[in-house]
């Protein structure tokens, strides 16, 4: 039986995750599914609906999340001192930034969504491009919304215990739990789940409203006594500043997504660059002032402490209203990983489509219209992810594996200066900005593995050669097991669910 869906089929894998995260929500979230299709002749094309303002709030609504409430403890930790992180949050602000401009020039150069996966494609083919939307699924997505659920966790756990600590076994449940609600959000209604995004994202604005006009405050009021002997305990290790910088980097991530969108963005050439400057410094900034927040009301090694440093926060400066802070985070991160589940069962959704997965994987419920399969196929992964590591592991790993993307679209831009000179390219960067990120992405994967090499690396770097073996006879040759064909006879049945076919409006 075949279910006529509502997904656009422009052939890019990344396409339906509009922005890759909690994103998501602002300004396009509702129309994830719902897009608007138009069509001229019999060609189907996403309107351009992102206008600057969309686009801001797309890329501080994906940065601001989990990260900025349970970077600094691990920050601190291996800068090992207050000097040291606070210049690794302004560093990683600014490259953030330069980043993002670089993507700027691919976004303009190659306008179709997709961003890594359709640079690596234009730079160096298929395989890469491949690859990456096998990581992107296998890794990326999952260990997005394992870190951002443990986030959640350890923030709901918190606030109901006193400021001594909780357990990592309730949390770990606590973070499990929250998988299962979102995925059965996610399973049962695409409205559903983009409401609750919707309703949810402002929450991270007031939680982070509150702590800088808290630490404000309580600056007026004198309390500056942590701000001293900025650089003593300062790490020698590269590896820790490196790994200093995976804390920092995650709680920046999301600076590239508008280049998921950029089919349905406004004037790009003018509106990515301008969303881009807006938007990076604000984040920036705000991260900053938090950080500053944090210092008036607790020293250093209490925030090293505490994972969950905005609740000792909350109840030190806000007194009565104490709650608002665990609250808003709680909702702010719970709404974030649905948004990340409900990006992640879309990228899969089109990963499988395109024959990168099982083809079960792009089917959707015959009744609700979700992508049943790939959504619980994330979420075990996610369980997986969130049984087995820390939120710092965790960071860890999913950073090691980002910036190796991050690093090779440098690449691809610096190759395709060289490779695609012609091209017409309406906004282009300084060569020296790719080149620097790339040379830092480099600097990234290889002092952590070198200085403190941890099993999560190998890890990442077994999926990658995983997909390597895996790209050439099932995707290539196209080969698949007798066994899959009964398998997905099998999973139709049970979850009820069917192959897409487009149908035009
Ligand atoms: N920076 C976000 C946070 O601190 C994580 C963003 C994850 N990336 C994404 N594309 N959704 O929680």
């Amino acid at each position: 039986c075949v279910v006529p869906s509502g997904y656009n089929n422009n052939n890019n894998t990344n396409d339906d995750d509009s922005g890759g995260g909690d994103d998501e929500t602002v300004g396009n979230g509702k129309n994830m599914l719902a897009r608007k299709l138009s069509t001229k002749g019999d060609t189907l094309y996403l309107e351009r609906r992102v206008g600057l303002f969309s686009g801001v709030a797309l890329i501080v609504g994906t940065m601001i999340g989990s990260g900025i409430f349970v970077s600094p403890t691990g920050l601190l930790i291996r800068t090992g001192s207050i000097g040291l992180s606070f210049v690794i949050w302004a560093l990683c602000g600014a490259m953030s930034l330069l980043g993002a401009l670089a993507y700027a020039e691919l976004g303009t150069m190659n306008p179709s969504s997709g961003a890594e996966y359709a640079y690596l494609m234009d730079a160096f083919g298929p395989m890469p491009a491949f690859l990456f939307s096998w990581i992107s699924t296998l890794i990326l997505k999952p260990s997005q919304v394992a870190i951002i659920c443990l986030s959640f966790a350890k923030y709901a756990v918190e606030a109901c215990v006193d400021e001594c600590g909780s357990s990592d076994f309730a949390v770990k449940i606590v973070a499990i739990l929250s998988i299962l609600v979102i995925t059965y959000i996610n399973c049962y209604s695409v409205n559903l789940a983009t409401g609750v995004q919707n309703a949810f994202t402002a929450a991270k604005l007031v939680a982070v409203f509150v702590v800088v006009a808290g630490g404000v405050y309580k600056i007026f009021q004198g309390r500056t006594e942590n701000f001293r002997d900025y650089f003593d305990n300062t790490t020698s290790s590269m590896g820790d500043v490196a790994t200093a910088f995976y804390s920092g980097l995650w709680a920046y991530d999301g600076w590239n997504n508008l280049n998921y969108v950029t089919e349905e963005i406004k004037n790009p050439s003018k509106n990515i660059p301008k969303a881009i400057y807006i938007s990076i410094p604000l984040v920036t900034i705000c991260y900053i002032l938090v950080n500053v927040a944090y210092l008036t009301i607790m020293s250093p090694d209490e925030i090293v402490r505490n994972e969950a440093v905005a609740v000792t926060f909350g109840i030190r400066a806000l007194g009565p209203i104490a709650w608002v802070i665990p609250l808003s985070i709680t909702v702010s991160t719970l709404g974030s990983a649905n948004g990340t589940l409900f990006a992640a069962g879309r990228l899969c959704f089109a990963a499988s489509r395109e024959g990168h997965l099982m083809n079960v994987l792009s089917y959707i419920h015959i009744k609700k219209l979700t992508p049943m399969p790939s959504i619980i196929f994330h979420s075990i992964i996610t369980i997986m992810m969130v049984a087995s590591g820390t939120i710092n592991s965790l960071i860890d790993f999913f950073s090691f594996t980002a910036w190796i993307f991050y690093g090779s679209a440098m690449l691809a831009l610096l190759v395709m200066r060289y490779t695609k000179p012609d091209v017409p390219r309406p906004y282009k960067v300084p060569i020296i900005i790719p080149l620097t990120i790339f040379v830092i992405s480099i600097y990234l994967v290889i002092a952590p593995i070198l200085d403190k090499p941890q099993i999560e690396y190998l890890y990442s770097m077994i999926f990658m050669i995983a997909g390597i073996v895996f790209y050439v006879p099932f995707v290539r040759l196209g080969y698949k097991f007798p066994i899959i064909d009964r398998w997905t006879v099998f999973i139709q049945l049970l979850l009820q669910v069917a192959p897409t076919k487009l149908v035009l409006p």
